[in-house]
């Protein structure tokens, strides 16, 4: 296997901070996709049925006003779609034609299902970029699914949450930037609820989350020329009130050395010292409308029930506590 440089320099660059630390945009290699994919399955993990359930029931709200003409209809982008599950769901609440759809994911794995599922769906035709969020977006800022019809991103599954809440609204700020007047958002946030909750979706009693968090150390030994041996670490996950994360950590259970050869690391793990793997924002539903019309989207005043200041509508799923919002852009 070739070795990726981008993988190879965030590892070293990681693995040499205080405290450790591994981003989490690589958790998704092809084993790491489908442990997600389980996780999504889990009784503990709500966030998916809590979105799944919104999109089944206001699908066709979301999409309401956003339909494009028969000579240009609406096209539809995700951002780390994943299996495109959700994706689907909200087609299948679509009255009017859908022109194109583009899925963005850095996982090879997550395209070629999300790819399964849309082109069995409807006749639209599916263009993939397997690519960062960013080189995504410079992508779609040119090269949209339809090119003269309004456009919808989908950034689901609270993705968004995995960046420090001033990155994730510099995010939204490009994001915005990428649109153009008559285009719209739609943002899964996860919101914040007991920590029972919240532990026991990030520590499940099954040991599956465990399961993604150490695989990040076996694509590392199998990808860099690494030496983590998995069962010398053990997964750790805290939720950070004064921060507003669920942290996942990964905990080393003895003093012990690691080499990873692409790196050219040699290190010293002490016993109790820990690899932060991931945080997950958990959000108040009125900043995230609060961040979305800071980054530009909507203008005047909401119309309909659920319509919050500028026009931006929001609904929740109480249960899962799990927020979709819809920014439009406006002129
Ligand atoms: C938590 S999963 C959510 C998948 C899907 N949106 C859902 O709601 O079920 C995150 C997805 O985003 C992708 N991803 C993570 N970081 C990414 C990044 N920086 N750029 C592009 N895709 C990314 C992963 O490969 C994965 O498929």
């Amino acid at each position: 296997m070739s070795i990726d440089p981008e993988f190879a320099r965030d590892v070293r660059e990681g693995l040499l901070r205080t405290p450790r630390e591994l981003p989490p945009r690589y958790f998704y290699d092809a084993l790491g996709s489908q442990l997600f994919e389980a996780i999504c399955r889990l009784p503990w993990y709500r966030v998916t049925r809590g979105e799944q359930l919104l999109l089944e029931r206001h699908g066709a709200a979301m999409l309401d006003g956003l339909a494009g003409s028969a000579a240009a209809p609406l096209g539809v982008a995700e951002l780390g779609c994943g299996s495109g599950q959700k994706l689907a769901t909200l087609l299948r609440a679509a009255s009017a034609p859908v022109g194109g759809v583009t899925l963005i994911d850095i996982s090879a794995a997550a395209l070629a299902m999300a790819t399964d599922h849309l082109s069995q769906l409807g006749p639209w035709p599916v263009h993939t970029q397997e690519a960062s969020y960013d080189e995504g977006l410079a992508r779609l800022a040119t090269s949209r699914p339809v090119s003269d019809g309004p456009l919808l991103v989908l950034f689901l599954g609270s993705n968004i949450g995995n960046f420090h809440p001033s990155e994730g609204r510099a995010l939204l700020g490009r994001i915005r930037r990428t649109l153009r007047p008559g285009d719209a958002l739609l943002l899964g946030t996860d919101l914040v609820k007991p920590e029972r909750n919240l532990l026991l979706a990030y520590d499940d009693p099954l040991q599956v989350t465990a399961a993604f968090n150490r695989n990040l150390l076996r694509r590392i030994d199998e990808e860099l020329g690494g030496t983590f041996e998995l069962d010398g670490f053990s997964h750790r996950a805290i939720w950070n009130a004064a921060e507003s994360r669920v942290e996942m950590h990964l905990v080393s259970l003895r003093r012990q050395r690691v080499t990873v050869a692409a790196c050219g690391l040699d290190l010293t793990f002490e016993a109790g010292e820990t690899i932060w793997t991931e945080s997950s924002y958990k959000y108040d539903p009125a900043a995230v409308v609060a961040d979305g019309l800071a980054a530009g989207f909507g203008t005047g005043t909401g119309a309909g029930v659920d319509a919050a200041p500028g026009g931006v509508r929001q609904w929740i799923e109480p249960d899962s506590a799990f927020a979709l919002t819809r920014f439009l852009v406006t002129p």
